[in-house]
């Protein structure tokens, strides 16, 4: 038997073991590992029951998604998991599957061919394989709604949300929750069965789809292809409907969004590989922190870390200032619904306000978030490496200035980073981590744990201006503010955009972020190449700055949805001065998502960036980026990079030099498979 499965004999329960580390994934060998086993107890006459658990922290997590990957790219057989499945649940003698950690995906399917559950208490279950675009593949979609009926099944296919062990038990997937010693509790549970339950031979209870279909998300492929499957597979017989079931997997696996999705999953992993970090790089412990300025971002960063259980000293220049951030964040913890009240107190008390550096030298990080201004941010700077301990990160949250200039203003320049957060601070994933020229690899490495501390994906990047985030956007805005001038309405932009699935239009997020902010960054900035607009300039004038002063692009009133403004949009255009033209859906689109593209393409050349899927990452998570369309790199890859030259060329823009090489080569891409990074 492999390494993958252990077997022994326990008061005449066989118990067989999974055990393929970290998290017990459904490699070709596992599911024909535990067939076998089970098996071999089949022909054991000491044995009367059956019990499958996980070794280490989890039942089975899911199938390997590389198996998939390289199934889709050609490379590989499709993993095989009906025929072992099916031969456990064969088995005449009782087969209890003990849950610990997660059942997931392959994992709850893998369950379910078993006679009984049990679970632990704090364990999960369920089928997320809609979050990387596909539905269950080894049955799950059939066994399922024999368990819980096909609509319960249906819910939980196509949003793919766990379910807790008593909500698991109250659906009818286990039978029973065991508090104590999962094994013991199972083996007694294992001895008290006379018979099987094969759960392939169970009646489907059958309910209609139609309030669960209007629920669903309709853009998305796969949870629409979750209803399908459990219509059609309620209605056939169980290897009718396994058949069924391959169909749409395999449809949906050669899927772009499928496929979006699956790089995305990897792109995720893939940023923690960061160039120069090693598993044995020295890591700072950080358990106390202090964050300068409790404005917006200070407020944010300060929760962000309160929820990562550190302690945090928030410093403004007067008593008002500090008044004002701590009262913000009390009122944002109290909206907070997933916060118990225990929760919201412990962290508000981990949280002190202060004007002075009181405490400063026992910090393990210091963040910086004061104006955006290099001579303040330099001097602040001087006096936090004045009181610092010699081994404290000194950190800027700053969105464009140069790392480099502000660590000049300390002796420490190793310790210094910039952790560019994303607004609001205590929700956004991303924290970009900006490597300046000195910075020490210890110092990334310490930033990247605090990052997963809060559970933030922290992205390591080069010191440019506006980064890798930034800098692309402005590229975006730039072309969206001259569709424009050159006709477009801001309302079609962003529709077109919404349309493709960003979570807001360009202009939505300018008036949002605050206009008066855009101009500070417009002013800054030294883009060559770029084409001068003059919308900005104009609202900023007028006074506009965007929600906060009620209008900018749009107007708002008091529900904070955009109205049209022709008016404006007309004087914007009259000083534009460029040729009006009706502007079609598609140019909108190619125009706003290739500037990401031959921006980005840029970035990589220059390292500012280290991968295109670092890239993707970036806009995922701090851009409203649409998931199943993998990110803007993977994006171009997707509709071929030929394409993307072409249409950069009749724009009349300077194609990246990148973009250029790699769609020399015709199967030239920006992401060669992340899976395999
Ligand atoms: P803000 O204006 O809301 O807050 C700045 C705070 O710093 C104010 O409370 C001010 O009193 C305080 N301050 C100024 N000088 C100080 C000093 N010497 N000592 C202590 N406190 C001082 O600004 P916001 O929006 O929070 O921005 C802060 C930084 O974060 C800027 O560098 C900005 O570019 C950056 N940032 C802002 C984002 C946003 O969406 N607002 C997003 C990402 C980065």
């Amino acid at each position: 038997m492999s390494q993958q499965i252990h077997f022994e004999i326990q008061d005449g329960v066989a118990v067989v073991g999974i055990n393929n580390p970290p998290v017990n994934a459904l490699t070709t060998g596992v599911p024909q590992g535990v067939a076998e086993a089970v098996q071999r107890a089949q022909a054991d006459s000491s044995v009367r029951a059956i019990v499958v658990m996980g070794t280490g922290r989890t039942f089975a997590a899911g199938a390997d998604i590389h198996e998939f990957v390289r199934y889709v790219a050609g490379q590989g057989p499709m993993p095989e998991f009906h025929r072992w499945l099916n031969l456990i649940e064969d088995s005449t003698k009782p087969v209890v599957m003990a849950i610990h950690g997660q059942a997931f995906g392959a994992g709850l399917e893998l369950a379910m061919a078993g006679h009984y559950r049990v679970i632990a208490a704090d364990a999960q279950v369920g089928q997320p394989e809609v979050k990387i675009g596909l539905i269950p593949g080894a049955a799950g979609t059939v066994r399922l709604p024999r368990l819980v009926g096909a609509l319960n099944a249906a819910e939980m296919c196509a949003f793919g949300e766990p379910l807790s062990a008593s909500d698991a038990l109250a659906a009818g997937i286990v039978d029973r929750v065991i508090e104590g010693d999962l094994l013991a509790g199972a083996v007694a549970f294992a001895l008290q069965q006379t018979s099987v339950r094969r759960t392939r031979e169970l009646p489907v209870v059958t309910a209609p789809f139609a309030e669960l279909r209007k629920k669903v998300r309709k853009h998305l492929d796969a949870p629409l292809a979750a209803l399908e499957a459990i219509e059609k597979t309620s209605a056939l017989s169980f290897d009718e409907g396994c058949k069924a079931e391959a169909e749409i997997f395999v449809r949906l696996m050669h899927g772009d969004q499928c496929k979006s999705l699956i790089h995305a999953f990897f792109a995720e992993r893939a940023v923690a590989k960061v160039p120069g970090i090693e598993k044995d790089t020295p890591v700072y412990p950080i358990r106390d922190a202090a964050v300068i300025g409790a404005g917006t971002m200070g407020g944010g960063i300060a929760m962000a870390l309160a929820n990562a259980g550190l302690h945090v000293r928030l410093k403004d220049t007067d008593q008002a200032a500090v008044d004002r951030g701590l009262a913000t964040i009390r009122k944002n913890y109290e909206r907070s619904k997933s916060l118990t009240q225990a929760q919201r107190e412990d962290r508000l008390s981990r949280i002190t306000g202060q004007t002075d550096d009181a405490g400063f030298a026992q910090a393990d990080i210091l963040i910086e978030a004061v104006f955006e201004s290099l001579e303040l941010k330099k001097q602040v700077f001087a006096g936090m490496d004045r009181v610092a301990k010699p081994e404290c990160l000194l950190a800027t949250n700053t969105s464009t200035l140069d790392i480099d200039q502000i660590a000049s203003a300390t002796k420490r320049p190793h310790m210094v980073l910039g952790t560019h957060f994303f607004s609001p601070a205590s929700v956004m994933r991303l924290l970009e981590i900006v490597r300046g020229r000195e910075t020490s690899q210890p110092a990334i490495a310490t930033a990247m744990a605090l990052a997963k501390a809060m559970k933030k994906v922290g992205v390591v990047v080069g010191n440019g201006f506006g980064f890798v985030g930034n800098r692309l956007f402005i590229s975006y805005m730039n072309e969206a503010e001259l569709l424009v001038e050159e006709g477009a309405s801001p309302e079609q932009v962003d529709r077109v955009l919404t349309e493709f699935g960003m979570a807001m239009g360009p202009f939505g997020v300018a008036d949002l972020s605050g206009l008066d902010v855009f101009m500070a960054i417009r002013s800054e900035r030294a883009h060559a190449g770029e084409r001068e607009t003059v919308g900005l300039p104009m609202l900023h004038e007028l006074g506009r700055y965007g929600q906060k002063t009620s209008a900018g692009w749009f107007k708002y009133g008091e529900d904070r949805k955009p109205i049209p403004d022709p008016g404006i949009v007309a004087q914007i255009q009259q000083a534009a001065g460029r040729a009006q033209r009706v502007i079609s859906d598609e140019e909108i689109r190619d125009r706003c998502l290739f500037a990401l593209v031959n921006e980005g393409a840029r970035i990589l050349d220059e390292g500012i960036a280290t991968r295109a899927s670092d890239i993707d990452v970036v806009y995922l998570t701090g851009y409203g980026f649409p998931a199943h369309r993998g990110g803007p790199m993977f994006y171009a890859d997707t509709v071929g990079l030929t394409h993307v030259l072409a249409r950069v060329r009749e724009f009349g823009w300077e194609p990246a030099g990148l973009l250029e090489k790699l769609a020399a080569n015709s199967d030239g891409s920006f992401t060669p498979h992340a899976a395999s990074t």
